[in-house]
């Protein structure tokens, strides 16, 4: 009843202040996390640092951008991470990484690679920096395994996405050099 009267803008900070509670009703904006969905540019989600994300609805459809991802990881990388990014014996479990590491680091190290070489063991993460398969879908590998660390989404495949943005079909051509 109270959003009847209110704009749509102010409907939601009204929404907002009241899911904070009294104890934050004097902040201005949320407080910026590294997971929650502030704003959607066609189809694509980002938090309020504009860092890419995911996005959940209430009926369990995830985004595009986490669906394609799904696919991109295990074609890609979950013969070394495991599946679902679980881990393995031999590389850690990504789920847990993104929660970690920031965006930047992330796309770095899938760039460019990483070596960790001990007494006991040789460790090797390849660049990805030359395969358009992987590179292409960075954002999409991204969201997805937040996703999955966030514990919002369970193991295995997405049953309900939406549909691929017209956009996201573009620049994929443009990426891939179509
Ligand atoms: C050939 C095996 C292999 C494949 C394939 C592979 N990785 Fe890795 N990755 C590793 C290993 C091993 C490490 C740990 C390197 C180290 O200890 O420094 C690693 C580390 C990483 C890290 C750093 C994690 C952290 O917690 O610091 C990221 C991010 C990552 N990989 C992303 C990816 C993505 C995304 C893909 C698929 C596009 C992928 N990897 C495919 C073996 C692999």
């Amino acid at each position: 009843m109270l959003k009847l009267s209110l704009a749509p803008a102010a409907a939601a900070a009204a929404a907002c202040l009241l899911a904070a509670g009294a104890a934050q009703a004097q902040t201005e904006t949320p407080a910026a996390d590294n997971i929650t969905a502030t704003h959607e540019e066609d189809g694509r989600y980002y938090t309020a640092d504009d860092i890419p994300t995911f996005h959940i609805a209430d009926d369990g459809t995830v985004d595009w951008l986490t669906y394609s991802g799904y696919r991109r990881y295990h074609s890609e990388c979950h013969v070394c991470h495991g599946p679902d990014g679980e881990g393995s014996s031999y590389a850690p479990a990504l789920k847990d990484s993104v929660m970690q590491i920031d965006y930047y680091d992330f796309v770095n190290v899938v760039t460019n690679g990483r070596e960790h070489v001990d007494s006991s063991n040789t460790n090797v993460m390849p660049s990805f920096g030359d395969n358009a398969n992987v590179m292409c879908y960075l954002d999409d590998i991204y969201v997805y395994l937040k996703a999955r660390g966030s514990g919002e989404l369970p193991r295995g495949r997405p049953e309900k996405h939406d549909p691929k943005p017209d956009s996201v079909r573009a620049a994929e051509k443009s990426c891939l050099g179509l």
